[in-house]
C-alpha cells in the first residue's frame, strides 16, 4: 500500500533535514530520487550514497529554488535522468526572523522567492510530467495555521501561500488523477531548528507530546501522501507537529 517502486521523485533542498530525510524515505519505500540543493555539494553526494545503498538510483542537482532558470533545468534534468517524474516534493525553504516592524524588503523578497515562487515554478515545471497518480506533496509550516510568538510573521505569511497552492492545484490537477497535498511539520530537530537551541525548550511547550519531532516523523507522512494508500485523499493538509496546532 505504501509501495513507490517504479516511481520518479523530485525532492526540492534534499542535501540535509528533512529533505535529506524524506529523499531517504521515498527511496527506501522503491522510488528512484532526485534531489536540488543550494551548497551542501559534500551533504548532498552523501545523501546519494545514502539512497544508492538502498538500490534506488539517486541525482543530486545543485540549484538556487530563487532562480527561475535552476528550477525549470532541475525538472528536466530529473525527467532525462530518471526517465519521467511522478512525484515532486517541494521542500526547500529559508526563514525570516524579525518584526514586520523591522522588516528588510531584500530579505522579505528573497524569502518569498524560494518559499513561495519556487514552489510554484516548480510545480509550473512539473506538471507536464505527472500523470494519473502524479503527486505534488509540499512542506509548509505550523505556523501557516497557528502564529503563536512574534517575530515570524513574514515566514508564516510564505508557509501560509501553500496552503492556497496545495488547495488550488488540487482542483486544477484533479481531473488528470494527480494529487496535490501539504504537509505541516511543527519544531522538528535540524540544523536549522536544533531541539537542543536556545528557544527548544519554549517549542516543546507548545506541543502536545512534548517533543520535536524527528525528519524522518514529517518524512514518513510525506511517504503516506506519495503512496497508493492516500489515492482520493487531495487538497488535504497533513500536521506532523506532535500537536502543536491541536
Ligand atoms: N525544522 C523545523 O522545525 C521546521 C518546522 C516547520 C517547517 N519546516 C519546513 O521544513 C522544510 C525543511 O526544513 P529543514 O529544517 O529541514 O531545513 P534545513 O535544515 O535548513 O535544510 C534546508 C534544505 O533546503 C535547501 N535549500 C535552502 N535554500 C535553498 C535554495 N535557495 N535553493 C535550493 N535549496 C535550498 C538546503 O540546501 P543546502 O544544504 O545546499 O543549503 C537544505 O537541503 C522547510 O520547508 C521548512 O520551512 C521546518
Amino acid at each position: 500500500m505504501f509501495d513507490l517502486h517504479g516511481k520518479r521523485a523530485l525532492v526540492t533542498g534534499g542535501s540535509r533535514g528533512i529533505g535529506a530525510a524524506i529523499a531517504q524515505a521515498l527511496a527506501e519505500h522503491g522510488a528512484d530520487v532526485a534531489f536540488t540543493y543550494a551548497r551542501s555539494e559534500s551533504r548532498a553526494a552523501a545523501v546519494v550514497k545514502s539512497i544508492e545503498a538502498t538500490g534506488r538510483r539517486a541525482v543530486a542537482l545543485q540549484a538556487d529554488s530563487a532562480d527561475p532558470q535552476a528550477i525549470a533545468r532541475s525538472v528536466a534534468d530529473t525527467v532525462s535522468a530518471l526517465g519521467g517524474l511522478d512525484i515532486l516534493v517541494n521542500n526547500a525553504a529559508v526563514g525570516l526572523d524579525g518584526l514586520i516592524a523591522d522588516l528588510d524588503l531584500d530579505a522579505y523578497q528573497a524569502m518569498m522567492d524560494v518559499n513561495v515562487r519556487g514552489p510554484v515554478l516548480f510545480s509550473k515545471a512539473a506538471i507536464p510530467h505527472l500523470g494519473a497518480g502524479g503527486r505534488i506533496v509540499s512542506i509548509g509550516s505550523g505556523l501557516a495555521e497557528r502564529v503563536p510568538f512574534p517575530g515570524v510573521t513574514a515566514y508564516a505569511m510564505s508557509k501560509a501561500a501553500l496552503l492556497a497552492l496545495t488547495r488550488g492545484l488540487s482542483r486544477e490537477l484533479g481531473p488528470k488523477g494527480v494529487t496535490v497535498n501539504l504537509v505541516l511539520p511543527g519544531s522538528t530537530d535540524t540544523e536549522s531548528n536544533p531541539a537542543d537551541g536556545p528557544a527548544a525548550d519554549f517549542q516543546r511547550g507548545l506541543t502536545s507530546l512534548g517533543r520535536f519531532g524527528e525528519p524522518r516523523e514529517v518524512a514518513n507522512a510525506v511517504v503516506f501522501l506519495a503512496s497508493p494508500a492516500a489515492s482520493v485523499i487531495t487538497g488535504a493538509v497533513l500536521a506532523a507537529d506532535g500537536g502543536a496546532i491541536a
